[in-house]
Parts: C-alpha cells; structure tokens; sequence
C-alpha cells in the first residue's frame, strides 16, 4: 500500500483533493538522483555513528544502488499515492531493502533539510550548464567581431544616430555583458557552496551525524552554520532567479537590435535561413523569432523571480510548505535558457552584416559634430564654446541639406576662423573612430584589445 512518512499519529490516509493539492512528483522527480546521493551520505553517517553495522550500510547501499539505476532506467516511477520524490524513493527503498533495513535511513533526517540540499545541488549543476551556454553566445559574438575588424555602425544614443562606432566594438559590449552573467553565477556558487543537510527538521540531530561528512560526500565545502538557517533559507534561490533573468534580459537587448537591425529600413542584417520562420500566408516573410522569443522569454524569466520573492516574503522560521513552491519557477527559467542560449548563439553566429549599408548611414545624422567640437577644444577653443561652434556647422549643414564633410572652406571658417581646413582630418568616419583611442574606445586597437579581453575571459572562465 502506499508509503505514509506519518501513519502513527494519523486515523486516515489523507482526502483526494489533499493529496492532490500536496504532491510535487510531477515536477520534484528531477531531484531523484541527488536524492539518493543525499541517503548514500546519510547512511554512512549513520554508520559512523555506530547507527548501522557494516553489514546494514552495505545493503543499505546495494538497495540504494538499484533504486538508482531503476529510476535511471524509468522502471522505478512515483505514483499518485507518493507526496513527493522524498517520500516516493523512501518506499522504492523499502521495497528494496526491507522495512526493517530500509525503515533505519530516515533517522536523524527531514525532508526539510533534504530538499533544501538537493535544490542547491540541482541549481549548481543547473549554473554550470547556463554559463557553458551563455559562454557559446560570447563566441558567436567574438567570432563575428572578429570577421568584421572593420565595420563602422552609426552608434546610438536615445536611438538616435550619436557618433561613428566599430560594430566589433558594439558587439563585444554585448559580450562584457554576458560574461558579468556569468560571473554572477560563479559568485552565487560560492555562497551556495553550503550543505544543508544535518539540519533535520529544523534544530538539528541528536544521533551525533556529521554534517560536514555529508556536505563533503555530496560536493560542497562545508555544512551550514544553523540548522534553521539551513532549512528556511530561500536566498540562494532567488538570486539564482536573479542571476538568470538579469542573463534572460541581456539577451533580450541582443535581441531587440536584432530585430530592428532586421527589418527593411535599417537593413543591417540578413538572418540564415536556419535560424529565422516564414510565415503561413505571406511567402514574402522571413521572421526574426528566436529574437522575438528571446525578448518573450526575459518577460517569462522575470516573472519567476517575482513569483519566488513574493512566495518568501513574510514567511516565519523555519520551514513552510510555502517553500515546495521555490521548484516550479526555477526548473522554468533553467528549461527556458536551455532552449534559448543554444537559439541564440546560433543566430548570432550565422547572421549576415551588410557592412556597406551600416558605413552608408554611419555618418548620417552629424555624428561627427562631436569630433568638430574635440579637434577644437584640441586648438585651444574652450569646450562650452566648441560645442556653439560645432552646433552652428550642424544648422548650416542642414539647411544646405548636406553632410558636416561638405561644408566648403569658406562656410567654416565664415562659423569660426579658428575652423581651418585641417578639421577635415576629424571628418570622416575612419578619423573619428580612430581619434577615440583611449582604453575602452571604439579606436581598432582598443577594439582589438577588448577582443582579446573578452576571449580571454571566456576562455579561462
Ligand atoms: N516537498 C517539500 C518541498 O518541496 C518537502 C517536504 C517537506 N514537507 C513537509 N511537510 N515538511 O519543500
């Protein structure tokens, strides 16, 4: 019949809209392995504390090892009648070892404390494939600004045209961005790097368990410092939940220049045929949906950080069944950058740049009318009244209805005689970019370095 962790104090099994509303097999299974780690470990402090004879421990161990192997195998699966993944391997074991034997592992243990364990191993593991992935997005934009050393894009502020960039430059901000991701993750996992387990239920055991033997056996470097701490403690969740849709964001941004980048009026990109959908109707369309779906997911992401704060708020010490409502969101947003990383670096690596066309638009706007005022505050012009000047070219230009490269001689220097012709050296695009040659700036070298930098990073992260 079905397993009860409870049955002593109870007369009846619960109702069917109980059970119905308490069970988390259906998305808790994915905890079964580190489940079972967590009872390997466990056994063995038991064992230690002269618990269990050496005899016990090995067929604890030998039950554990086909449990294992069985839920591998999918032979093993929980049922309606099983709570949760805890309480379903705690009858898979009984059913392996028998209830004698297999009724010895629950002491001195909580599924309090085994699920907080198991959800920051789940996690760690979960950080780890979420920064590979976000490290392949960093390549594909490392490799693109390395195909392109010398594209130009008219960079933008407020979305407007602002002055001459490297494209190598712009994508490799993307890239900065995404490496902090990563390193957010790195960080987070030091702090989660605490075994919970040995807390029980929440004030910890009386059986002499070791519990830094356990956080050592299952991968992390020490116990937690309070048991109540151990099982109430939610931060580690939620800035994980952080840390992913901060990424889920970042990507989003990527994304949205896609898309405009895309369209017919700017006309920057063409996207492979492999990474964009046509539409059922119009055969014309080539559509940017792993971008749109990027932009989609980020909204989803944050959402599951919202949803998880709003479940830890107010909750009192120390454990609450509240806390079972931590897995759904996290699962969600690790599935969904599963899904999305690999989509995007994909696109990124395969998306075609029409270079002539970003140069063609890259000095439209006056973009360079930052450089007139910078040449002059080089001659000695004071920048308040560079800034007049440069803005009176702009007036004439325009209503020429020319470029600020085309304004005659005579036009400069009736604005200002201090405007010679030698400004022209500033006026161009290849001048402007150049002349930003401090670290960091959009100059070849500097972009070079930052390449450099970045691949680094990647590569030794
Ligand atoms: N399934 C629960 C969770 O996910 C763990 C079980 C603790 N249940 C309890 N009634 N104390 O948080």
């Amino acid at each position: 019949g079905p397993v009860q962790l409870w049955g002593g104090r109870f007369a009846s099994g619960p109702a069917e809209a109980m059970a119905a509303l308490s069970a988390s097999t259906h998305f808790d299974w994915r905890l079964a392995r580190h489940d079972i780690a967590g009872s390997r470990a466990h056994a063995r402090v038991l064992r230690s504390a002269g618990l269990l004879t050496e005899e016990e421990l090995a067929g604890l161990l030998a039950a554990l090892d086909r449990l294992e192997s069985d839920v591998v195998s999918g032979t093993f699966t929980p049922t309606v009648a099983d709570e949760d993944v805890h309480t379903a391997l705690e009858r898979g074991l009984l059913e392996r070892a028998g209830s004698d034997l297999g009724g010895k592992l629950r002491a001195g243990r909580s599924r309090n404390d085994q699920v907080a364990t198991q959800m920051r191993m789940w996690l760690r593991d979960a950080a780890r494939g979420v920064a590979r992935g976000t490290l392949a997005v960093v390549d594909a934009l490392t490799a693109q600004a390395e195909r392109h050393p010398d594209a130009v894009l008219p960079g933008r502020t407020h979305l407007q045209h602002a002055q001459p960039v490297l494209l190598a430059h712009h994508l490799l901000a993307h890239a900065q961005a995404l490496l902090r991701d990563v390193d957010r993750l790195r960080d987070w996992d030091r702090r989660t790097d605490e075994s919970p387990y040995g807390s029980g239920a929440l004030a910890g055991s009386s059986l002499d368990l070791d519990p830094d033997a356990v956080a050592a056996e299952l991968g992390f470097a020490r116990a937690v410092d309070n048991s109540i701490d151990g099982v109430a403690s939610r931060d580690f969740a939620a800035e994980f939940a952080f840390a992913v849709a901060m990424l889920g964001v970042n990507l989003s941004r990527i994304a949205e220049e896609v898309i405009i980048w895309n369209t017919a009026e700017f006309g920057y990109v063409t996207l492979d045929d492999a990474w964009a959908t046509g539409s059922s109707i119009m055969p014309q369309k080539k559509n940017p949906d792993v971008a749109e779906l990027a932009r989609g997911k980020a909204g989803r992401l944050i959402g599951n950080l919202s949803g998880l704060l709003a479940t830890l708020k107010a909750q009192t010490l120390a454990y609450n069944r509240d806390l079972q409502e931590d897995k759904e969101p996290l699962f969600d947003s690790v599935e969904q950058l599963e899904l999305l990383l690999p989509a995007i670096a994909g696109m990124i690596d395969t998306v075609a740049f029409h270079t002539e066309r970003m140069a063609e638009l890259a000095p439209a706007g006056f973009t360079l009318a930052t450089d007139i005022a910078e040449w002059l505050v080089r001659q000695g012009v004071a920048f308040r009244r560079a800034h007049e000047i440069s803005g009176e070219c702009v007036r004439v230009a325009e209503r020429n209805g020319v470029g600020l490269a085309e304004l005659t001689d005579e036009e400069l220097g009736a604005i200002d005689p201090r405007l010679t012709p030698d400004v022209r050296e500033v006026l161009t695009v290849a001048g402007s970019i150049a002349s930003r040659d401090a670290r960091g700036g959009t100059a070849p070298t500097r972009v070079a370095e930052q390449l450099d930098g970045v691949r680094r990073r990647s590569a030794g992260a």
